[in-house]
């Protein structure tokens, strides 16, 4: 018995030699670039028994060489444009980053007949459509699974995983340097700007830190998982998107006390009442008993709820070279097994079939429902609580649980906490426009949204 599985182990392997190489060509070799050839080396065996062939780096276009990885004797050209024109290469893997010469190179690419994987999410997030149709006309397929959340498998999860759901919504932690942000407020009462120098030195931040900041890297990963969940075009431009720069740590010690946690979330979802399509990046008060309020430091969760399914979570590192690596080179291997089946057999760039994506009504973020959190500077003084009760209350917004603070010393007003029951947001806004116009506000009203996720 022994013998013959020996035999069989040997038999197989040594038919997956047999067959043909794939060539690919690196272009950009920074922190996941380097990542991707140190993985595809090590992992060699393991990468091309899965594949079915042997995965080759033809060629690698960089401007400058990485220590972070030794590239024996791959031809490397200071011109990443060399790769697009390789007649060798049959797979350009976009690593560069950003979108213009990006989406050169990848156009090229696709029109000299490569397939191309790419990590770049603003790419796809704002020109995906032009790119998928050129791939489409060409018979090739441009593949984008680190493009979100790094290295879970969260693209092939939605696009092939749960194809039998009909998607209701989905809740992400898509960016890790705001996460790691708010973490370290919350749990070492740290200043913004210091953990924002830290995520810099640890790889995590984008070149211009503000995207991760002010929710545009979450927003184009959103508009992104949006497509997949409910076949659509990507639609960058409806993303409702509000940063974590106003989050106070304030604002974080009154959501614990609450019972809540504050994340950067990214929300897609779908309104039951006329099944628009809202989507919106803004920080969230979540109970903290739900798994994803747990999900703490650089680390990316995203939840997805399909209809049969249910809720289900996909956890993992959002970024760094490897773990991103881990979803380029599954492009590469998903790509390399489908080199010879026909476009038509192949999966669809955005989950649907192409001439199946659906026209849906964008909604405003004045037309979403959720709860709120207010935080406001209020006179301590008889009838102020009352006044701003009788707002919401005028407005049909019921209040679930307020908090007022002991003043300071020397101190007229006090903080006041208010948790609000769901309502749809151009409701909230008018009510607060009158709150924040009484005599007795100080400041300017904080506002959070607040989801259950439940
Ligand atoms: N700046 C991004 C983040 C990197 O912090 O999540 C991965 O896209």
């Amino acid at each position: 018995m022994l013998f013959i599985l020996g035999d069989n182990t040997h038999f197989f392997k040594a038919r997956a030699k047999t067959l043909n190489s794939v060539k690919i060509g690196i272009c950009g070799l920074g922190t996941v670039g380097s990542g991707a050839v140190n993985v595809l080396g090590r992992n060699a065996d393991e990468i091309n028994a899965r594949a079915g062939c042997e995965i080759v780096i033809s060629q690698i276009g960089a401007r400058r060489d990485n220590p972070a990885c030794d590239l024996g004797e791959i031809s490397v050209s200071r011109d990443i444009f060399d790769v697009a024109e390789n007649p060798e290469v049959d797979i350009l893997v976009e690593l560069i980053g950003g979108t213009t010469v990006a989406k050169d190179l990848v156009l090229k690419a696709i029109a000299n007949g490569k397939h191309v994987v790419t990590a770049n999410k603003a790419l796809i997030a704002e020109f995906g459509n032009e790119i998928f149709a050129a791939a489409q006309e060409k018979g090739v397929t441009v593949s984008y699974e680190a493009a979100v959340a790094g290295g879970i498998p969260i693209i092939k999860a939605l696009r092939e995983g749960l194809s039998a759901n009909r998607i209701e919504w989905l809740a992400g932690i898509i960016n890790g340097t705001g996460n790691f942000i708010l973490t370290e407020m919350r749990d070492k009462g740290r200043d913004f700007a210091d953990v924002l120098k830290e995520a810099q030195e640890l790889g995590y931040a984008e070149a211009d830190p503000t995207f991760d900041v002010e929710g545009i890297d979450a927003a184009h990963k959103l508009v992104i998982l949006a497509s997949l969940a409910f076949g659509m075009p990507l639609q960058f431009d409806s993303v409702f998107t509000e940063g974590i720069s106003k989050v106070e740590p304030q604002d974080v010690t009154y959501a614990q006390e609450l019972g809540y946690r504050i994340k950067h979330l990214g929300i897609a979802s779908r309104s039951s009442e006329n099944g628009g399509i809202a989507l919106r990046v803004h920080p969230t008060l979540i109970p903290e008993k739900r798994l994803i309020a747990n999900v703490d430091g650089v680390m990316n969760a995203v939840l997805v709820n399909g209809d049969a399914v249910g809720p289900t979570l996909y956890y993992g590192p959002g970024a760094g070279a490897e773990p991103t690596a881990s979803s380029v080179i599954a492009d590469v291997v998903d790509l390399a097994r489908t080199l010879t089946a026909s476009p038509e057999h192949r999966v669809p760039h955005l989950g649907f079939q192409s001439d199946q994506l659906n026209d849906f009504e964008m909604l405003p973020i004045g037309e979403v429902e959720t709860a709120y959190y207010l935080r406001l500077s209020a006179l301590d003084a008889p009838g102020v609580l009352s006044k701003i009760t009788q707002i919401l209350s005028d407005a049909k917004i019921s209040v679930e649980a307020v908090i007022q603070k002991e003043p300071e010393a020397g101190e007229d007003h006090v903080p006041l906490i208010i948790l609000t029951d769901r309502v749809v947001e151009k409701s909230l806004d008018s009510a607060v426009a009158q709150i924040q116009q009484m005599d007795s506000i100080a400041g300017e009203i904080t506002r959070i949204r607040v989801e259950s996720l439940g």
